[in-house]
């Protein structure tokens, strides 16, 4: 994006500390920091932008991780620092990556978030995955509350990788749920 725009000014944000050391090391290396500016900030505590502030909003697999509750709220956020001209582009991961048959499977209906307990060869806990799974409908519904009109919603399947670059094919493909919305 920062390449296709060079005048462009982007804002990128994570809560992960060692992903943000990476991204600068990156931005860096490519010469492009004077136009991204990098920062921790959690989408659940602050939302510092002034309305009518932002072109673009691009949240690729990160809305997911937000209950009910906070992905209102965040989009709340969301249309209001857009200009009328901005627009969003969101990818979500999908509810057909649950096989709700199987055990270590725990669902929140107030919060809509299902947690995944995932465990080693010995049955042992190794660790946790919280997400709202979305479908097509909820998200959409989750969007026009807060104001935006859908221009496409597409469903798919994508590879995954074992490396940051793209490089290593994983065996696996995950079900997601990508938006533009105005
Ligand atoms: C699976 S990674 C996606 C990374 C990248 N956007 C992509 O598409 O490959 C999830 C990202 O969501 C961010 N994230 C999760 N919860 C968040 C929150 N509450 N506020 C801000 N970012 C959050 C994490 O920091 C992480 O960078």
């Amino acid at each position: 994006m920062a390449k296709a725009n060079l005048n462009s000014k982007i804002i990128a944000t994570t809560i992960d500390t060692e992903g943000l050391d990476f991204s600068i090391a990156n931005i860096k290396e490519l010469g492009l920091d004077k136009q991204i500016e990098t920062k921790i900030e959690d989408l659940t505590k602050e939302y510092p932008y002034p309305a009518n502030y932002f072109d673009y909003i691009y949240a690729r697999l990160v809305l997911h991780y937000l209950s009910f509750q906070e992905l209102d709220n965040v989009l709340n956020n969301f249309k209001k620092s857009l200009k009328s001209t901005g627009h969003l582009f969101i990818v979500v991961r999908s509810e057909k990556n649950v096989d709700r048959n199987k055990p270590d499977i725990e669902y929140d209906p107030i919060t809509r978030l299902t947690k995944v307990f995932y465990r080693d060869e010995n049955k042992n806990i190794i660790g946790t995955g919280v997400r709202y799974f979305h479908t097509p409908e909820t998200i959409k519904e989750h969007l026009e509350k807060a104001g935006f009109k859908i221009d496409y919603i597409k469903e798919f399947e994508e590879q995954l990788y074992k490396d940051f670059m793209r490089t290593k094919i994983a065996p696996r493909l995950d079900h997601v749920i990508e938006v533009h919305a105005f």
